[in-house]
This record gives structure tokens, sequence and C-alpha cells, in this order.
């Protein structure tokens, strides 16, 4: 049997993948433990993500680690997924540093402790010269939120007359969501057989193929990243044309 591996062009890569890590409540329930424990074994399905979208070639990977919505659970939850973070920032500093992975944040960072802020900081800076690939964690993210910021931005600067109201095109909106910088993720994945968008990037993913597998996160392995990956390679992206047009080879909208 061909590895999955084997079966991806590397030539038909997406530049980014965003993903919704769902199900680590379920997995622990189902290993009768309490839902820490699968945030916890959530963690092995990051670096083997974060590796695997690596060494492939794969330049953005944005993971959805903490909602606006996420406040909103049990305190001891939010303080065992805020530890964690921290935790797991300082155990795979060497993964980040051996994979060349520059760590990046999106999310209204200001509403987290200061400490766990600082840390989070200390880290994207530490690793600010790593080119392989960037890893954004969506913190304390939701696309309302963000895109919310974005409207009070431009409504300044249209209010201070820099910016005239027939000016604002989509990419003026682009330009001043926490993502300006990166491409729109081409593939959006989502664990855990639910078929939900939860406020993740609703701007950015106007165009992106949608991939759903049953999978829970902390069952969420390279072998099953690698099959989402030829799953997006086996669509026909049309970016509303037709499908004559992207034959003959009018891709992009
Ligand atoms: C959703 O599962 C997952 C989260 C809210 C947290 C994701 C966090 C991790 C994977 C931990 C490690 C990540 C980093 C970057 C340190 P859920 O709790 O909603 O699961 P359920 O739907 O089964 O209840």
């Amino acid at each position: 049997m061909i590895d999955l591996k084997d079966q991806i062009d590397l030539k038909k890569l997406p530049r980014h993948v965003a993903v919704i890590m769902d199900g680590n409540g379920r997995w622990a329930a189902i290993h009768g433990k309490e839902r820490v424990f699968g945030h916890q074994n959530g963690v092995t399905s990051v670096r083997e993500t974060a590796e695997a979208a690596a060494e492939l070639g794969i330049e953005f990977l944005t993971l959805y680690a903490f909602s606006t919505e996420n406040w909103n659970r049990p305190p001891d939850e939010v303080e065992a997924l805020m530890s964690l973070l921290v935790n797991t920032i300082h155990s795979e500093m060497d993964t980040l540093y051996k994979n060349n992975i520059r760590l990046n944040a999106i999310g209204d960072l200001d509403s987290l402790k200061p400490g766990t802020k600082a840390e989070l900081l200390n880290a994207i800076e530490q690793t600010k010269d790593h080119e392989r690939m960037v890893m954004t964690l969506a913190l304390s993210y939701s696309s309302r939120w963000e895109i919310t910021n974005a409207m009070r931005k431009i409504a300044e600067k249209v209010q201070n007359g820099n910016l005239k109201a027939e000016e604002i095109t989509d990419q003026t909106i682009a330009n001043q969501l926490a993502t300006a910088t990166m491409p729109d993720p081409e593939l959006l994945i989502r664990t855990s057989g639910e078929f939900r968008l939860s406020n993740y990037l609703l701007w950015q993913i106007a165009y992106s193929e949608l991939y759903f597998t049953s999978t829970l996160w902390p069952d969420f392995r390279r072998k099953d990243f690698y099959k989402a990956l030829i799953d997006f390679q086996k669509r026909e992206r049309r970016f509303g044309k037709t499908s004559d047009q992207i034959k003959a080879g009018l891709a992009r909208p």
C-alpha cells in the first residue's frame, strides 16, 4: 500500500491550513477521565500536526486553542487550559526550534492573565526569526470580535478624514484583521464530527475547503492530517467560476 504521505502532491499544498481542534472533553469521558485529561492529550496532536505541516512545507498553520466563548466554561477548566498553554509553550520550545517554527497568536490577548500573556509574548519573541512555518494560536479569539475591531479601526479612519467611505474595499477590511499578514486558509479542518464553524475565521474562509472528520482531537495524528490534505487535493476549487473555466486555467477569483 502506498504511504499516505506519498499520495500528497507537494506542488498543490495549501499555503495555510486552519484547524478547529474539537473533541477533547468527549475523548476524556470515553477514557473515564476529567475533561482536562483530554486537553492534555491534545498537546500530542498539536505537536504531530505542526511537525507534519512544517515538514511538508505548509507555510501557515492556525489552531483554535481558546475561543471568546470558552471563557464561559467552568472556572477550573479555564484555569487548567491557561496553565496547559503556559506549560506547553515551555515544554514545546524545543519542537519550535527543531522545526524552525515561528509562534504567533491572534485574539484578545489583553484578556489573558498578565503572566500568561507575558509567557506567550516571550515565546513569540524567541521564535520570531524562524522561517519554515508560522504557527498561530487563536486565543480568546472569535471572528465577530475580530471583525468588530476591524470596523472600529476603519470607522476611526473615516471619522478622522483619513479614509473615504467609498474607498473601503474588501482588502481594506482584510488589512485590519488579526490575520492581515497571512493568506486566507485554503483548507479548514474540524475534528470530532461536529459540522460548525464556531465563530472561527469567518471572513477568511470565504473560499476555503472544509474538511470534517469524526476523529476526536486527542486521537488526531499525522496520518489524519495527511488524509485531510489528500481529500483537499482531490477537490476542484472553483471560486464561483464554472468547471470549464477552471480547466481552461482561469483559477483564482
Ligand atoms: C475543544 O474540545 C478544545 C479546546 C477548547 C481546547 C483546545 C486546546 C488544546 C488542544 C490544548 C493544547 C493546545 C495548545 C496550543 C497548548 P472540547 O473541550 O470542546 O471537547 P468536547 O466538545 O468533546 O467537549
